[in-house]
C-alpha cells in the first residue's frame, strides 16, 4: 500500500503548518527515532516528526523520560534528519536541559540546532519555563510547546492519569498555552486532557494544536510511533489506536529465520556464492 497521497511535495514549514491550521487541514504527526523508520515515515506522507524523548521508554527501555540525555537526543535526532525530506522535524529537549535557566536552555536548543538539522525543539511547561521559552525563541530557535501530561513531571504527579480534569488546572493550561503563543511558539502539544479543553484552546488560539489523547477538536493528531504500529505490547491508553500488529508481524517473521536456520533451510543453493 502506497503512503498518503499528497500533491505538496514541498518541505513542511512551520508557516505551512498554521496555513493548514487556517485552512482546517489537519496535522498528521508521529515520532521517530532512528533513520530507516524516519524514511518510511517521511515517505508515508506525515507532516511532523517528533524525535520524542519517548525514545527514553521505547528505544532505551526506561520506565520514565528523565534519563535520556542531551547527547543521546541528538544522536536520534541526527540519525532521523538524515532520512527525512519533506516533514517538519521537531527534536525534544531531555529533562533538565532548560528548566535550570534560560542560558542554559539556549546553550542546549543551539547544540540540538547545530549537531541536528532539526527544523525546531520542543519544551514541556508553561510559565514555570517562559523565561528559556523567551530565550531560545529570540535566537531564532521555532519551539513546540507541550502541556497538559507532561511526562517530564511524572515524579510531581506520582500517575500517568488524564490531566486539567479539575477547573484550576484547566485555567492555568489556558493560561498557559496563552503565554506560549504570545511568547511565539509555532504550536503546541496537548498531551492526555479532556476533549472539550482541547477543543477550547484550539479555538481559542491562532497557532496549531497537536494533540495526543485530547480528542478530535484539535488541529492535528501525533502518536508514538512503536505504539500505533503494534510493536510495543503492555501500553494501551484509551487514545491509542493500533494500524498495524507489527510485533505479531516480526515474531512470526524471527520465528521462522531460526526454525530455517536450525533445520538448514536458510540459505539455500540461490542465496550463497
Ligand atoms: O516524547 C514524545 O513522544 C512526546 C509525544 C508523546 C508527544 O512528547
Amino acid at each position: 500500500m502506497a503512503g498518503y497521497i499528497t500533491e505538496d511535495k514541498r518541505k513542511v514549514t512551520t508557516h505551512r503548518l498554521l496555513e493548514m491550521k487556517q485552512r482546517q487541514e489537519k496535522i498528521a504527526m508521529l515520532t521517530a527515532y532512528d533513520y530507516t523508520m524516519a524514511k518510511i515515515v517521511d515517505q508515508a506522507g506525515i507532516d511532523v516528526i517528533l524525535v520524542g524523548d519517548s525514545a527514553s521508554n521505547v528505544m532505551a527501555g526506561n520506565v520514565t523520560t528523565l534519563p535520556i540525555t542531551l547527547d543521546q537526543m541528538i544522536y536520534h535526532g541526527k540519525s532521523v534528519v538524515r532520512g527525512v525530506e519533506r516533514a517538519l522535524v521537531v527534536v525534544d529537549m531531555p529533562f533538565g536541559t532548560y528548566q535550570g535557566n534560560p542560558t542554559e536552555g539556549l546553550t542546549s536548543a543551539i547544540r540540538i540546532m547545530k549537531e541536528t538539522h532539526a527544523d525546531a525543539v520542543k519544551l514541556e511547561g508553561g510559565e514555570e519555563i517562559l523565561d528559556s521559552v523567551k530565550r531560545i525563541l529570540s535566537a531564532g530557535i521555532p519551539i513546540m510547546g507541550h502541556l497538559g501530561l507532561m511526562p517530564q513531571s511524572i515524579n510531581k504527579y506520582g500517575t500517568y492519569t488524564v490531566r486539567a480534569r479539575e477547573q484550576k488546572e484547566a485555567e492555568k493550561l489556558i493560561r498557559d498555552a496563552k503565554l506560549l503563543e504570545e511568547a511565539g511558539c509555532f504550536a503546541i502539544v496537548l498531551e492526555k486532557i479532556p476533549a472539550t479543553l482541547a477543543r477550547q484552546v484550539a479555538e481559542e488560539l491562532t497557532i496549531p494544536i497537536i494533540g495526543i489523547g485530547a480528542g478530535g477538536a484539535v488541529d492535528g493528531q501525533v502518536l508514538v510511533i512503536q505504539d500505533m504500529l503494534g510493536m510495543s505490547l503492555g501500553f494501551s491508553p484509551k487514545f491509542l489506536r493500533r494500524y498495524a500488529d507489527l510485533n505479531r508481524v516480526m515474531t512470526d517473521a524471527i520465528g521462522q529465520y531460526v526454525t530455517d536456520v536450525k533445520s538448514q533451510d536458510f540459505p539455500n543453493e540461490k542465496e550463497q556464492y
